[in-house]
C-alpha cells in the first residue's frame, strides 16, 4: 500500500509514521508537511530514507493532485492544532483546516482514493463535570473555539463528500493525546519541560477542566484499525477512558519528577475554556476490536517524562520562545 500522510512531521503524524514503518513494513510512506512552527524534520529523523518527504501545503492544488494521484490511501493529520493560537490568530486555522481539507477532498474525489480524516472530540463542544453522558458518534456538533470550529467545518466537508460524491472516507474523533514529539506549547509537555528547565508548571484558572487522555500510540493503533477494518463512510470515536482534571495532571507530573505537590503557579484562564471532554469508545472497541495498550495514565506519563528528559535537544532550542509567547498573555 502507498500511503500519503499529511502533517507527518507533527506530533501524532510523526508517531504514526514510526508505527507504520515498524508494524507495516509493506507500506511505502510519503509525508506531505508544510513544516510550520509545529512541524519538524527532527521528529522524522529515525525514519531516515525509508520515507519520501515532501515539503508543501495541503492547500496547494497542483501538488496535492499529484501526490494523491500517486498514492492509494491518504491519512490526513495536517492541521493548525492549538486552541490558544486560534484565539490569538484564527486566520491560519481557516486556511489549513478548512481550505486544506477541501483541497484534499477534491483530489481524493478526482482520483477515487481512500481517505482517513483525523479529527478531534472538541467538535462536540464540552460537557458539565457531572454529566453522565460522554461524546459518541451521534453527538451533535457544537464547537467552541476557532480551532474546534474549523475542525468541525473540515469534518462536515468530509461527511458531505461521502454522502454527495460517494468518496471512500472515514473519520475519527479522538480525545487529548500525549507522548513523544508533542510540541511543548501543549499542556503536558509544557509542564514537563518547565520542570526540566527549573520553572514552575502553569495551571490555567483553577485547573478543574477535565481532559480524556490517551497515549499517542493507542490513538495511532486505532487509526490503523480503521484503515484495515473500518466501514467506508464510517465515523469512529477514539478514547481510552482517561479522564483527569488539569490540577490532577500537574500533581502527577510533580510527583513523577520529584517536586513538591504545590510547586506550580495559577495563570490567566483560556477565554471560552471548554470544561470537560469525555469519549465513549464502545463502537471502535466492539466493531473493530481495538483496545488501548496503555491502561494506566501513570505508566504512559512516566514514559513521556523520560522521553522529554532524554531528548532535550529536540525541545530546548524553542523553549524560551514558547514561554515568551505565553508570557504576553499572562500565561
Ligand atoms: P501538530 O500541530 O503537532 O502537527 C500538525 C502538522 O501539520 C505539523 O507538522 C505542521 O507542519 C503540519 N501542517 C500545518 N499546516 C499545514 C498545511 N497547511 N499543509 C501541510 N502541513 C501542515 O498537530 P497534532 O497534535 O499532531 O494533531 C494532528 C491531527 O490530529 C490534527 O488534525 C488534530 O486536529 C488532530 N487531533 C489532535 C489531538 C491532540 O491531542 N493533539 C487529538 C485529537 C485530534
Ligand atoms: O481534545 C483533543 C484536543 O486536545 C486536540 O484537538 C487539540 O489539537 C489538542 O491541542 C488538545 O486541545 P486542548 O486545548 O485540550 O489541549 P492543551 O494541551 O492546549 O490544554 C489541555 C488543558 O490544559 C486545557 O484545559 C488547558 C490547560 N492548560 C494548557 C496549557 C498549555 C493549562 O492549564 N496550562 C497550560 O500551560
Amino acid at each position: 500500500m502507498n500511503l500519503l500522510v499529511t502533517g507527518g512531521a507533527g506530533f501524532i503524524g510523526s508517531n504514526f509514521v514510526h508505527t507504520t514503518l515498524r508494524d507495516h513494513p509493506e507500506c511505502r510512506v510519503t509525508v506531505l508537511d508544510a513544516l510550520t512552527y509545529a512541524g519538524s524534520r527532527a521528529s522524522l529523523a529515525a525514519a531516515g530514507d525509508r520515507i519520501t518527504f515532501v515539503e508543501g501545503r495541503i492547500e496547494d492544488v497542483a501538488l496535492v493532485d499529484r501526490l494523491v494521484g500517486g498514492n492509494d490511501v491518504v491519512v490526513h493529520f495536517a492541521a493548525e492544532s492549538h486552541n490558544d493560537n486560534s484565539i490569538n490568530n484564527p486566520s491560519p486555522f481557516v486556511t489549513t483546516n478548512v481550505v486544506g481539507t477541501f483541497t484534499l477532498l477534491e483530489a481524493v474525489r478526482k482520483h477515487g482514493r481512500r481517505l482517513h480524516h483525523v479529527s478531534t472530540d472538541e467538535v462536540f463542544g464540552d460537557l458539565e463535570l457531572d454529566d453522565p453522558e460522554r461524546f459518541r458518534e451521534t453527538t451533535p456538533y457544537n464547537p467552541s473555539s476557532p480551532y474546534s470550529a474549523t475542525k468541525a467545518g473540515s469534518d462536515l466537508l468530509v461527511k458531505a463528500w461521502i454522502r454527495t460524491f460517494g468518496i471512500k472516507a472515514t473519520i475519527s474523533n479522538c480525545s487529548n493525546n500525549y507522548g513523544p514529539y508533542q510540541h511543548i506549547e501543549k499542556f503536558i509537555p509544557r509542564q514537563i519541560t518547565n520542570v526540566l528547565s527549573g520553572r514552575k508548571p502553569r495551571l490555567y484558572g483553577e485547573g478543574k477542566n477535565v481532559r480524556d487522555w490517551i497515549h499517542v500510540d493507542d490513538h495511532n493503533a486505532a487509526v490503523w484499525a480503521i484503515l484495515e477494518r473500518g466501514q467506508p463512510g464510517g465515523y469512529y470515536m477514539i478514547g481510552a477512558d482517561g479522564e483527569q482534571n488539569n490540577k490532577a495532571v500537574i500533581a502527577l507530573i510533580l510527583e513523577l519528577m520529584g517536586k513538591p505537590a504545590d510547586w506550580y503557579d495559577h495563570v490567566n484562564d483560556r477565554p471560552g475554556h471548554d470544561l470537560r471532554y469525555a469519549i465513549d469508545a464502545t463502537k471502535i472497541r466492539q466493531e473493530l476490536g481495538w483496545r488501548p495498550r496503555y491502561t494506566t495514565f501513570r505508566e504512559g506519563l512516566a514514559a513521556t517524562v523520560a522521553w522529554y528528559r532524554d531528548n532535550a535537544a529536540w525541545w530546548q532550542p524553542i523553549k524560551a520562545a514558547v514561554e515568551a509567547k505565553y508570557a504576553k498573555h499572562g500565561q
